[in-house]
């Protein structure tokens, strides 16, 4: 594997529960890409700062561990300096907690070198908020996929029900919507649409609906 210029990269961006992971990863797999999930890294980054009682306000402390970590993914498997963590960063908790630390314009330039790396041939898929506006900004095909926020809400009620996880879905919605604008406020990297990326609403579409709307998108670019 190499790193050059003309891996092509498509980057999808959007807000939380969006589907972006299930759509980003099925369009890695059928092109046989590469899969970057960058809010899984600031995930990492709220789970080992709270491992070492650092405080997710705590900018310079963050920038310190955030230029240490090692990540490695395998499959659905996330290792954080050769330990296994998983379900870990997956709860809601979590997710508050890397909205929290990516707010830190220290701790994004900390992150970005380590995003990069995952440009390998053949090809990349990262989805995450800034992919297209900063992380790859050369992508050759930016997509912004959302959902309205109460399908968004709906959706992740679901996820946590079937998992057997407690949920309340008006905890829920209220969460998406106070995540939603901390992520598309923030001074550095903010979530926003931008002009040269195509709009992927899955209100009215399943995964795989987007996930081919993606695919023939980019096949038109090659
Ligand atoms: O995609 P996710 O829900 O796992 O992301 C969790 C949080 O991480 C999200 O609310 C904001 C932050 N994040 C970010 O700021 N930039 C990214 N590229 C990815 C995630």
């Amino acid at each position: 594997m190499t790193i050059s210029p003309n891996i092509p990269v498509i980057a999808i961006d959007g807000p939380s529960a969006s589907g972006k992971g299930s759509v980003a990863q099925r369009v890695a797999a059928a092109l046989d890409f590469h899969y970057l999930d960058s809010g899984a890294i600031y995930r990492l980054l709220a789970y080992a700062a709270q491992l070492q009682e650092v405080a997710w306000s705590d900018a310079e402390r963050l920038a310190l561990i955030a230029s240490h970590m090692h990540i490695k993914f395998a499959g659905n498997d996330v290792f954080l300096n050769q330990s296994l963590i998983n379900d870990q960063i997956r709860s809601e908790h979590m997710g508050k907690g890397a909205s929290e630390v990516a707010i830190h314009p220290q701790v994004r330039a900390a992150l970005l070198h380590c995003q990069q790396q995952f440009k390998q041939s053949p090809g990349l898929v990262a989805d995450g908020r800034d992919m297209g506006s900063v992380v790859f900004r050369e992508a050759g095909l930016k997509i912004y996929l959302t959902a309205a926020v109460e399908t968004r809400a709906q959706r992740r009620f679901q996820q946590l029900i079937t998992r057997g996880d407690h949920a309340d879905y008006a905890v829920i919605l209220a969460d998406l919507q106070q995540r939603d604008l901390r992520d598309q406020q923030r001074p550095t990297a903010p979530l926003t649409q931008l002009p040269d990326a195509m709009l992927v609403d899955t209100t009215e579409m399943n995964i795989q609906q987007a996930v081919d709307m993606i695919i023939s998108t980019y096949k038109k670019t090659l």
